[in-house]
């Protein structure tokens, strides 16, 4: 992951100048330099985002409100999204591939969704102060489709992933967590750099082993004091990174013949891959989780999370006097946690539009995509990772042509390729992410091929495996 991507890109630039290759100098030199102009194109094309960045800046520490959309020199500022594209407001249209990182799989303004939004506002109303009818069908569809006995929403990811751990931690009265860097559970439980962020919460409770590892994740699951070990089937925020199945298997078993009889609660976070596959990437893999975590487009759009799995765990959070016993039960506050429009949209969203049969037939079409992307990046330092509609971008010095794990990456080229994808017509995250919206004309998906083997092609001695560190 890349927080500044331009601080980084600097940092490469002071090391690698320093070193006495002449020739990995000039390639560096001919990256910074198309770099550069790509910045000057895009500085010169887009003064309205300026402007409103620089308004932004007067009440909001450096104009931002999510550390994720900021860019330097200015973040492009979008006005309105329709279907797949989004329009900034300096009047450009793109073809949306950060898909509110895989929040937007419906794209934007869907009639489904429009539809079930005005009935909610117009006939129930927004909140009730209460206990609502639509929170039990939406939990019954989600444990349906997810293979979970019981579910409580949050507000967003990152609290489902929270409370899955409180949930974790009463139940085996255990407080480690074990968990993999580059992983990215939220906004308060990251471990990029192997590290637990200085914001994250409870930072000494984590085991921090390495993701597509066996023997690092064995040796972490079998320490003293574990509660649970929390995964991604495939790591988000270090790019696309999917976990192998021998892997994901492992942490699977390690985690249910942990040998202390309180156990180990396995919990997968599926908050970006429950769109991957119509079970969610458990069910590609055949795994069964203890415990589940979700959010974005299961909302329909609107702020959304939720956590469940085994009901004998999440009886830790029954309030029932009869089931609690003389246990005090785990309390789960908070005001939106069943608001109405995300039961009622995210309802819609699940049932009427992302169907079993439409989730996979758009998988199988990322899936081609990912060969087709293969090809064009073969023998090159690019490459292309993911599983279904969700992809990560990488450029390695070495030309990795799959990534296991956190990578050091060729920031100046990242930087290159999303502002040259940028002139193209294509919005994608600076850190090269992509998550598909649902009608996104296979036209494009070929468009950006060509635009890739182009921009290949055009910068062949940038691209070259080995030249530079
Ligand atoms: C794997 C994973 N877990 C948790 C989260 C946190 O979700 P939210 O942003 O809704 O808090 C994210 C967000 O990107 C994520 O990718």
């Amino acid at each position: 992951m890349a927080p500044g991507a331009v601080e980084e890109t600097a940092d490469i630039v002071s090391h690698v100048s320093t070193t006495t290759d002449l020739k990995k100098d000039f390639a560096l030199d001919s990256a910074k330099h198309a770099l550069d102009a790509a910045i000057s194109r895009y500085t010169a094309a887009n003064p309205r985002s300026q402007e409103l960045h620089e308004l932004a800046t007067g009440s909001m520490p450096g104009g931002n409100t999510r550390t994720q959309l900021h860019t330097s020199p200015f973040p492009l500022c979008m006005r309105a999204g329709e279907g797949y594209q989004v329009t900034s407001e300096d009047g450009v249209t793109y073809t949306d591939f950060v898909g509110e990182l895989t929040a937007a799989v419906y794209g934007h303004s869907h009639p489904v969704i429009v539809k079930s939004l005005i009935e909610t506002v117009t006939k129930v109303g927004i909140n009730l102060g209460a206990t609502i009818a639509q929170e039990h069908v939406h939990a019954a569809a989600m444990c349906e489709r997810f293979d979970l006995q019981r579910v409580r929403f949050t507000n967003c990811g990152t609290e489902a992933n929270i409370h899955a751990l409180a949930g974790a931690r009463a139940f085996t009265g255990k407080r480690k967590v074990v968990v993999f860097a580059g992983g990215y559970h939220g906004g308060v439980l990251m471990f990029s750099g192997g590290q637990p962020a200085a914001n994250n919460i409870d930072r000494d409770d984590f085991i921090i082993a390495q993701y597509n590892d066996v023997e690092s994740a064995r040796a972490a699951i079998a320490q003293e004091g574990v509660a649970a070990v929390l995964v991604e089937g495939m790591q988000g925020g270090s790019g696309a990174v999917p976990g192998t199945p021998e892997f994901l298997k492992a942490v699977e078993k390690a985690a249910k013949e942990a040998r202390d009889p309180a156990g180990v609660v396995f919990i997968l976070d599926e908050v970006m891959t429950s769109r991957v596959a119509p079970g969610g990437l458990a069910a590609i893999h055949g795994l069964h989780p203890d415990m589940k975590s979700f959010g974005k487009y299961l909302g329909g759009g609107l702020a959304f999370g939720a956590f469940g799995g085994r009901a004998d765990i999440m009886a830790t959070y029954d309030p029932r006097p009869q089931a609690a016993g003389s246990k005090p039960f785990l309390t789960h506050h908070g005001t939106f946690n069943n608001n109405t429009l995300a039961m009622h949209v995210g309802h819609a969203g699940l049932t009427e539009i992302y169907t079993p049969e439409v989730c996979t037939d758009f998988n199988a079409m990322g899936e081609r995509w990912l060969r087709d992307l293969a090809v064009v990046t073969a023998g090159t330092k690019m490459c292309f990772t993911g599983v279904g509609t969700v992809l990560g971008s990488h450029f390695t010095t070495e030309g990795l042509q799959t990534i296991e794990r956190e990578t050091a990456e060729d920031w100046t080229l990242k930087e290159l390729f999303w502002y040259e994808m940028m002139e193209e017509g294509f919005w994608i995250t600076r850190r090269g992410s992509i998550a598909l919206c649902l009608g996104t004309p296979e036209s494009e998906l070929k468009r950006f091929v060509a635009c890739v083997s182009e921009f290949l092609a055009r910068h062949a001695s940038l691209v070259a495996v080995g030249t530079k560190d």
